[in-house]
């Protein structure tokens, strides 16, 4: 029985079914979407069930006339399955499990004390009212000075656009720019939520490629190649999440060249893990390249940066009347940023930077423990990450596939870890460690890999 059905007849919903006939099971198994549509099953339960109102203790016969059908642009709508893995390794551990957790993508450190106190001291100075949609003046100029102090970017108040977390950036930009059939350029394996958001709009996602034996270097021949006038949007990401790999201003450059050529294409540059490289490496814009700021939304935050994951504070930077339709979109979905969040904002950008600097020495330092660790599992092999807190091990040398890996690693070795396939087709072969966790827990992890898989 497929998954979807399953959960419909456990949860007793029938008739509840999706409005598009052309939902492939294939292609949604791939993107994870066979989760979404159980999951939106389980919403529409409840919400059904409070509808019809009875005390939570006891359940009413379902109205069998009741028929709720989704809009036909649900089926195409991806998800994040680091989520999922996340809540099957709370249920083995409230069984009583040992569970290494690796899967998810935030810094286990505190939000630096300072930054907390800030956000406290707003709450109890009234920042609890409804905020400008786009931000608050304060933290948009503390956003501006930022560009200037870590990319040489002289930025106005009205190019920056203050959204909770990310992520919305990265759904607003994509709703205001993305036409149905416009091409989107977008990193496969990448953050899953580009693709699920270019198919959400009707958008053609083109997958760019990286050379995994170069340290995920993307191929950027493939990728100039791959642009042309129908290209709306070019999504860019380095540090990359979930590979580690860095796109060098050399690299930046060329691709700026071909860019320059497509008077309608847009650069969303995703650079939320700024802040986190290595090796002496500098983060590098492609914004800050002669004609490139006009055409590039600049895409950060605070989550990663200030391990401020669950405040949910993030930012774009460009020109000013996108900014407006950005915050437009906004205005028309969550209204604003908590404003007490946002004066936590200001302390972190406007005060002192040691905890973020600290927090990303142990990244580098944890780094080289899970990599040299994760290269001697047998079948594993492991190239070093230059950005971001993920090592993207090849695994095929197991003669496994990622997802069944994925199950194995946390049923049998009690690893906590994602299929590279979460992250798009080209993510097969692949596992990604989030190793933002403590050394004793990564030496935990790695003991019980080799245990499991032998040593090399
Ligand atoms: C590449 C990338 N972009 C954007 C985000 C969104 O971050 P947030 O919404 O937590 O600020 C993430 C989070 O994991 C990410 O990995």
């Amino acid at each position: 029985m497929p998954p979807a059905k399953a959960s419909a007849v456990a949860l007793g919903i029938r008739r509840v079914r999706f409005a598009s006939g052309t939902f492939g099971m294939d292609r949604a198994r791939a993107q994870g979407l066979t989760r979404a549509r159980e999951t939106s099953l389980i919403r529409l339960s409840s919400r059904a069930r409070t509808a019809r109102a009875p005390a939570p203790s006891a359940p009413q016969p379902r109205d069998p006339s009741l028929m709720i059908r989704l809009a036909k642009r649900m089926a195409d709508l991806g998800t994040e399955t680091a989520f999922e893995v996340l809540a099957r390794a709370k249920a083995l551990e409230a069984q009583g499990r040992s569970i290494v957790h690796l899967q998810i993508g935030e810094p286990d450190f505190d939000t630096p004390a300072h930054v907390v106190e800030a956000g406290a001291q707003a709450l109890r100075n009234g920042h609890t009212h409804y905020t400008p949609s786009p931000g608050i003046p304060e933290l948009r100029d503390a956003i501006a000075e930022e560009m200037k102090k870590t990319r040489g970017l002289a930025v106005a108040r009205d190019e920056v656009v203050v959204t909770p977390g990310g992520k919305p950036i990265l759904f607003n930009v994509i709703l205001v720019l993305v036409d149905p059939g416009d091409e989107v350029s977008y990193p496969n394996p990448g953050f899953p939520i580009y693709e699920s958001m270019i198919r959400f709009v009707g958008g053609k996602p083109v997958p760019q490629r990286f050379d995994a034996a170069k340290g995920f270097e993307l191929d950027v021949d493939g990728l100039i190649a791959s642009l042309n006038e129908k290209t709306k949007l070019l999504i860019l990401n380095s540090p990359s999440n979930p590979t580690g790999g860095v796109i060098r201003r050399a690299e930046l450059e060329r691709i700026a060249e071909r860019v320059r050529e497509l008077p309608n294409l847009v650069v969303l540059s995703d650079e939320i893990y700024s802040r986190l490289v290595y090796d002496g490496e500098k983060h590098f814009s492609i914004a800050t390249l002669p004609g490139m700021r006009e055409r590039t939304i600049i895409l950060d935050g605070f989550s990663k940066t200030y391990a401020m994951t669950g405040w949910r504070l993030g930012y774009g930077v460009m020109p000013a009347d996108l900014a407006k339709m950005v915050a437009k979109i906004t205005t028309n979905s969550t209204s604003c940023t908590a404003g007490f969040t946002q004066m936590a904002g200001v302390a972190a950008l406007r005060g002192p930077q040691d905890s973020a600097e600290a927090m990303c020495r142990e990244f580098d330092k944890r780094r080289k423990i899970i990599v040299d660790g994760l290269n001697s599992v047998k079948g594993f092999h492991c190239a070093t990450p230059k950005g971001a807190f993920y090592a993207f091990p090849d695994v095929r040398g197991t003669g496994r596939k990622s997802k069944e890996l994925e199950g194995a690693l946390l049923d049998e070795c009690g690893v906590a870890c994602l299929s590279g396939t979460s992250f798009g087709a080209s993510g097969e072969g692949f596992l990604r460690f989030s190793y933002a966790n403590s050394v004793a827990n990564l030496e935990e992890a790695i003991r019980r890999l080799r245990a499991y898989f032998g040593t090399q």
